[in-house]
């Protein structure tokens, strides 16, 4: 099925330096580049993940894919993101894909008004709440290079910092780059 190479994804984990850009803005959405997010939505299917965004699969650019069950768009790949207003305040448990294993409270804001391209180019703005609401500000960071993680509390960081080093560990083991230490 997965027959063009630039298909093949891989997700990549904390502490890879990829992790860390900001990402600039698509410029077109063409066919090559909804395939890529068709390919990435099927990676996060496949880890059973509730988003993922372009650059947790290396890939530099404004582009993030989301199944929330609060979602009623009609449309799971997102372009160029905006969150354009947001009020309240919630603390609810996170996780990544790219930081397997580890999980913290983060508090955010609990309703957000935004904007994006949907799948088909077109121009959308809802009104967010819930999982839906976290998972697009969660995403969102991802583009400009934030993890969940360098939102915890001194104290939840602390409890997960050996889990940190363990991944620090592993990547070094495994020569790939990107050794900067958590912020
Ligand atoms: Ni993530």
């Amino acid at each position: 099925m997965m027959s063009d190479k630039e298909d093949i994804v891989e997700i990549l984990c904390y502490p890879d330096d990829l992790l860390r850009r900001k990402a600039p803005p698509v410029r077109e959405i063409s066919d090559s580049i909804v395939r890529r997010a068709e390919a990435m939505l099927e990676a996060m299917y496949e880890s059973e993940g509730v988003g993922l965004a372009a650059p947790q699969i290396g890939w530099n650019a404004r582009v993030f894919v989301i199944d929330a069950e609060q979602d009623r768009s009609g449309n799971r790949i997102w372009f160029n993101p905006n969150i354009v207003s947001f009020e309240g305040s919630e603390e609810s448990d996170e996780g990544c894909l790219s930081l397997p294993g580890i999980r913290g409270s983060v508090e955010r804001p609990a309703r957000i008004k935004v904007s994006a391209y949907d799948a088909e180019g077109r121009k959308r703005e809802m009104d967010l709440e819930g999982l839906f609401a976290r998972a697009w500000q969660h995403e969102t960071d991802h583009l400009d290079g934030i993890l969940f993680i360098d939102h915890l509390s001194p104290i939840s960081r602390l409890r997960i910092r050996s889990q940190l080093k363990t991944l620090e560990r592993e990547a070094k083991k495994s020569g790939r780059t990107g050794m900067k230490p958590a912020r």
